[in-house]
C-alpha cells in the first residue's frame, strides 16, 4: 500500500474555485468546532467498510484536533448508491461509498478496474486500487468535469451468482434467468456472456424483485446474500467468482479543498489504514454470513470456473480498447 499517496494524485487545482463549503462549520474556524462530514452507505453498519469509516472517523478526528469527523448513513437511509452519488456532485451530501460501476457513466475507462476475472485475489486486487501510479490520473479525472473526488477503494467482496431453482454449474444453467446486476454496460455484455439476461437494478429493490419473480436471482457477496435476505428467496448461491469490484469513497471536491494540507496528508495516511482493516476482517465477515445464510436453508455450490471465464474474454477484448485502458490493464497484469 502507498502510504500518503492517494491524496497526492487528487486535483486541488479547479476544486478551490468552485467555492462550496463543506457541511458544518469549523473548517474556517480553526479547531473552535468540529466539521461533521456526512457518508452515505448503502450496506448496514456491521459492513467491513462502515467498521472501517468509522474508525477512521475517530481517527480523523483525533488527528485534526476535533476540526473533522465523518458520520455515516448506513442501509441506504440517504438513497441508492446513484442517488448518493447525484448528491455528494451537488454537495448535499459530503461523502458516499460507491461500487465502481455506477463510475463508467461518467468515464466509462472506469469500467477496466471493473471487469470479470482480472484479479488473482483481494490482496492483488487492493494492490492495484489505490496505487496513484495505476489509476491516480482515472481517479482524477471526474473532479473537474462531474465534482467527483475519488479518495479510493474499498474491497467489496467477490461476486458470485444465486438463483432461486438451483444451482448454476455453467453458463447454460443461467439461459434466460434475469439476473439483477449493478448498473453498467459492462455488467449487461458480462451477464449475457455468462449465458443470462442481466438486470440492472438498485440493491434495495432486489428482495422484492426476487420475491415478485421479476428476477431469477442477483449477483454479489456473501455478506449481502446472508444480510438482505436474499438466501431466503434465492438460496441456491454458486461460486462462479466472476467480479471484484471496488468500492470507492467519494466527496464533493469542494469539501477536501477546505482540508489543510496538513488535514489532507492525515485523511490520505488513515484513509490506507482503513483500507488495510477492512480487507483484513473481510473473510471473518463472509464466514459469519456464510453461516447465517446456511442456518436459513441456503446452499453453496462450486461453479465451472473456466467455463465462465472463457466466456466474458471477449467482454475483455472489448473494454480494453485504449491507451489509458490498456496502460492499466498491462499494470494490472504486472502486480500479479
Ligand atoms: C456490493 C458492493 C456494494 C454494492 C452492492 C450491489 O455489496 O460492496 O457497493 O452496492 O454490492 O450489488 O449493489
Amino acid at each position: 500500500m502507498h502510504r500518503n499517496k492517494v491524496f497526492a494524485v487528487l486535483s486541488f487545482s479547479s476544486i478551490a474555485v468552485l467555492g462550496l463549503s463543506a457541511c458544518g462549520s469549523g473548517a474556517d474556524a480553526g479547531q473552535e468546532s468540529t466539521t461533521v462530514l456526512k457518508v452515505a452507505f448503502n450496506q448496514n453498519a456491521s459492513h467491513p467498510q462502515a467498521v472501517a469509516i468509522t474508525e477512521l472517523s475517530e481517527k480523523l478526528k483525533e488527528a485534526t484536533d476535533g476540526a473533522y469527523e465523518l458520520e455515516l448513513f448506513p442501509d441506504e437511509q440517504l438513497g441508492s448508491q446513484a442517488e448518493t452519488l447525484e448528491l455528494v456532485q451537488s454537495g448535499a451530501v459530503d461523502m458516499a461509498i460507491v461500487a465502481g460501476p455506477l463510475m463508467e457513466a461518467f468515464n466509462p475507462d472506469f469500467s477496466v478496474l471493473n471487469l470479470p476475472y482480472i484479479y488473482d485475489s483481494p490482496e492483488h486486487q487492493m494492490s492495484v486500487l489505490n496505487d496513484p501510479e495505476i489509476t491516480g490520473d482515472l481517479y482524477n479525472s471526474l473532479s473537474d468535469s462531474e465534482n467527483i473526488s475519488v479518495i479510493g477503494a474499498y474491497h467489496g467482496g467477490v461476486r458470485n451468482v444465486y438463483t432461486t431453482d438451483g444451482p448454476v454449474e455453467t453458463p447454460a444453467d443461467l439461459a434466460g434467468q434475469k439476473i439483477r446486476i449493478i448498473s453498467s454496460d459492462t455488467n449487461v455484455s458480462m451477464m449475457e456472456l455468462m449465458g443470462g439476461v442481466g438486470t440492472p437494478m438498485p440493491q434495495g429493490d432486489v428482495y422484492t424483485a426476487i420475491q415478485s419473480g421479476v428476477l431469477n436471482g442477483a449477483e454479489n457477496n456473501e455478506l449481502i446474500f446472508a444480510d438482505l435476505g436474499h438466501s431466503e428467496i434465492a438460496p441456491y448461491y454458486s461460486y462462479t467468482k466472476h467480479l471484484m469490484i471496488p468500492d470507492y469513497l467519494v466527496a464533493n471536491p469542494a469539501v477536501l479543498s477546505a482540508f489543510t494540507e496538513d488535514q489532507r496528508e492525515e485523511l490520505t495516511s488513515l484513509f490506507t489504514e482503513s483500507v488495510d482493516s477492512e480487507l483484513a476482517s473481510f473473510d471473518e465477515k463472509v464466514t459469519e454470513a456464510k453461516k447465517k445464510a446456511e442456518e436459513s436453508g441456503a446452499t453453496f455450490h462450486e461453479a465451472d470456473v473456466d467455463a465462465f471465464r472463457e466466456a466474458v474474454a471477449p467482454l475483455l477484448e472489448e473494454k480494453i480498447n485504449n491507451d489509458v485502458t490498456k496502460a492499466i490493464f498491462d499494470k494490472i497484469d504486472a502486480a500479479r
